[in-house]
């Protein structure tokens, strides 16, 4: 039997309680160490999780633990990566890499150089895992859908103003980056990267609609223009009352798939040999919708319903098997700090371009441009 692997939980609020639990039930991992500088915090996952030790430091856990697991406010996530990949540590950040891309730049440098030393270094995207996105990607890059043309991206949600005053640190540019883009929809952006590849220029607008005593927007829609020409529209939203659905239309020459929370809801596309499954100039024959797509691609286990508890839990034991498997193989991680990197610019250039009124390139922002453009959102 091989070794387990130790891991501290560095943040114990909401998702860092999320990850205990799913550490804890994992074959693969051994959860040890509670780190959190708020001592009520980290007694509480304590008291959940029997046997760990609580610490008020990351430093104060390194010696015990191979896998350190970053759960703490946005703004904070790389300066303590940083130490724990300097300590030749595994790290797991949770999304988004950070809120500065300046910092994710330099931390990209460092984590391919841990990369090489055998080090996994890993961001949460959860929804990478699905098996209706891994599917849709499949599907995408196996030119099932012939050449992509277009995406819809939506994720309408509501959060209450309790949200927001819950932390201190909610709603802030300097500890959550922005609003219902950086914080709720960067896995929908995430996702459009990982079905149409490298965004490469962006226009925007975004306001704060429906909050108060927050800095950054509640509602923000972008289109996209990709690096192999197809278009996308996006549009994050926390003011969507009663909370709706995260939603992506991924449209082809040949086919076209929705992934509403999580599930395939459509897929219709060419057949292997070249047959239209509907015959052509057909908008719907031969499309498959609701539990048929899902047994189209081979997914007929998904729990049926809406998005649960359960199905939160589910994906991150799902990347969780992704990180096992990386460390145990020393084999790169489904998700690199790459594709992070990549995504935080992608939304970092779609509020520059809001805050300036113009079309921004995601490249001039991974080169550093704009570091100080700041949205005001009751303008922009
Ligand atoms: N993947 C997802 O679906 C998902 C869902 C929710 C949150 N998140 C992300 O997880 C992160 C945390 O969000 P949350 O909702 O759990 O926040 P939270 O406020 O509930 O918890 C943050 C915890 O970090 C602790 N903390 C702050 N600074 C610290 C430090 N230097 N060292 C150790 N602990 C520190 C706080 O005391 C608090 O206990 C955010 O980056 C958020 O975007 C991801």
């Amino acid at each position: 039997m091989t070794d387990l692997i130790r891991v501290a939980v560095v943040g114990c609020g909401v998702i860092g309680r999320n990850h205990a639990r799913v550490i804890d039930e994992h074959p693969a991992f051994e959860l040890v160490a509670a780190v959190d500088p708020v001592a009520e915090n980290s007694a509480a996952l304590v008291a959940e999780h029997p046997g760990l030790k609580a610490y008020p430091t990351p430093q104060d856990a390194l010696d015990e633990v191979d896998l350190v697991v970053i759960c703490t406010p946005s703004g904070t996530h790389l300066a303590l990566a940083q130490q724990a990949v300097a300590a030749g540590k595994h790290v797991v950040i949770e999304k988004p890499l950070d809120v500065d891309v300046a910092r994710g730049i330099e931390f990209a440098g460092l984590a391919r150089r841990a990369a090489e030393a055998g080090q996994v270094v890993t961001v949460i995207s959860q929804h990478r895992f699905d098996p209706a996105s891994a599917a849709v990607a499949r599907a995408v890059h196996g030119g099932r859908f012939g050449k992509p043309t277009s995406a819809v991206a939506s994720v309408a949600w509501w959060r209450d103003q309790d949200y927001y005053d819950s932390g201190a640190w909610r709603g802030t540019w300097r500890l959550d980056g922005g609003g219902a883009l950086m914080n709720q929809g960067v896995h929908t952006a995430d996702l459009l990267c990982l079905f149409l590849g490298r965004p490469i220029e962006v226009q925007a607008s975004a306001r704060l609609l429906a909050h108060e005593r927050v800095e950054v927007e509640d509602t923000v829609a972008a289109t996209v223009v990709f690096e192999s020409g197809a278009i996308a529209v996006l549009l994050a939203t926390t003011a969507a009352y009663p909370g709706l659905t995260a939603r992506i239309q991924v449209h082809g020459t040949e086919g076209s798939a929705i992934i509403d929370n999580d599930r395939l809801e459509y897929f219709h596309a060419k057949a292997a040999g070249g047959r239209q499954p509907g015959g052509a100039g057909s908008v719907t024959g031969g499309a498959v919708t609701g539990n048929q797509a899902e047994a189209e691609v081979g997914l007929a286990d998904t729990p049926a319903g809406p998005r649960s508890d359960h199905d939160f839990v589910l994906g991150h034991r799902r990347q969780y098997d992704d990180v096992a498997h990386a460390i145990s193989a020393g084999a790169r991680p489904g998700v690199t700090i790459d594709d992070a990197l990549l995504s935080l610019a992608f939304v970092r250039a779609i509020y520059v371009s809001a805050a300036l009124g113009q079309r921004i390139l995601v490249a001039d922002v991974l080169a550093g441009q704009y570091p100080d453009v700041h949205l005001d959102v009751r303008t922009s």
